[in-house]
């Protein structure tokens, strides 16, 4: 069941040109989030802008959590505003968690760009929890767009870097930098970032045989399963099941049921 509280921002920072680190006291909301969920910020008091933003939790600490965000537009220029001190209203934990498998020996996260923002916490948890440690491919345009490459050493996960200039790591994409790697059947894959990046990593993951778990984004109103704003189109054979809520159903879906002929 998720909460609707009022949130202490406690530290904010920009961590590269238009990317912040937001972190938020929000004991019941921590308490109850797991990795791979996400929450909704009204980023200003009143009716502007009128829909909450949809964002995940970077970490997941005892009474607070850390949400890291880039800028898009009027709702995150505003959220950037936000000083510590000041109180934000946040509906949360929402939507389904990674699934966390113990029959797999190989686990690789797959960020695009500001997609690197749930895979501290999944990191975090499949360490605590699984007793492995993740590797992680992080890729961006450029290399001020790479982010959180210190959190990941810190938790000795092996990094792969790579920019689309060949600013920093491997001039490649984040899927050519996973085919590389030879995931095999053993091996589990998460991925987020861009829509046509999730795409390309999902069919890296079909060639060679390798369960794959993206998370997904999608424009967002109610963020509870009610209004149908987030549909994305499944592969079911039954039309009524067709289409799924990122919200409600996600947004964290195995690859395999999306029908990526649409991005
Ligand atoms: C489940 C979920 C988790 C998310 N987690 C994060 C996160 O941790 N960090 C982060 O930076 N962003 C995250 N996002 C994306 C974030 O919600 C949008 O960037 C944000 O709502 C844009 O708001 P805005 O008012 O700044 O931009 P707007 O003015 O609303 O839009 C600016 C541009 O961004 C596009 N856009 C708006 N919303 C989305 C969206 N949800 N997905 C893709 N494109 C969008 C618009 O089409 C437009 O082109 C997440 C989205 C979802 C659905
Ligand atoms: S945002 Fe309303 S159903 Fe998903």
């Amino acid at each position: 069941m998720p909460y609707l509280s009022e949130c202490e921002v406690t530290s904010h920072h920009e961590l590269s040109p238009g990317h912040y680190r937001l972190v938020l006291h929000c004991p019941e909301i921590a308490q109850d989030a797991q990795a791979g969920q996400f929450c909704m910020l009204e980023v200003q008091q009143g009716y502007y802008p009128f829909l909450r933003r949809p964002m995940c939790f970077e970490r997941i600490f005892k009474d607070s959590v850390s949400i890291l965000y880039k800028i898009e537009g009027e709702g995150t220029r505003l959220l950037s505003a936000l000083s510590p001190g000041q109180s934000i209203n946040v509906q949360g934990p929402l939507g389904k968690p990674f699934p966390l498998e113990a029959n797999h020996a190989r686990h690789i996260m797959v960020a695009g760009g500001i997609g690197i923002a749930p895979f501290p916490a999944l990191a975090e948890a499949i360490i605590a929890k699984l007793g492995v440690t993740p590797e992680i491919i992080i890729a961006a345009r450029t290399d001020s767009m790479l982010l959180c490459e210190r959190e990941f050493q810190q938790m000795g996960c092996k990094i792969h870097l790579a920019t689309d200039d060949g600013s920093a790591g491997q001039k490649a994409f984040a899927s050519e930098v996973l085919r590389a790697l030879a995931p095999g059947p053993d091996t589990i894959a998460y991925c987020c970032g861009p829509m046509p990046m999730m795409k390309a990593t999902h069919r890296v993951c079909e060639d060679l045989g390798v369960r794959c778990l993206a998370s997904l984004e999608a424009e967002m109103a109610c963020g509870d399963g009610v209004c149908l704003g987030c549909v994305v189109e499944a592969k079911v054979e039954i039309e009524a099941e067709r289409m799924v809520r990122v919200c409600y159903d996600g947004p964290v879906f195995d690859s395999a049921l999306i029908n990526w002929d649409n991005y």
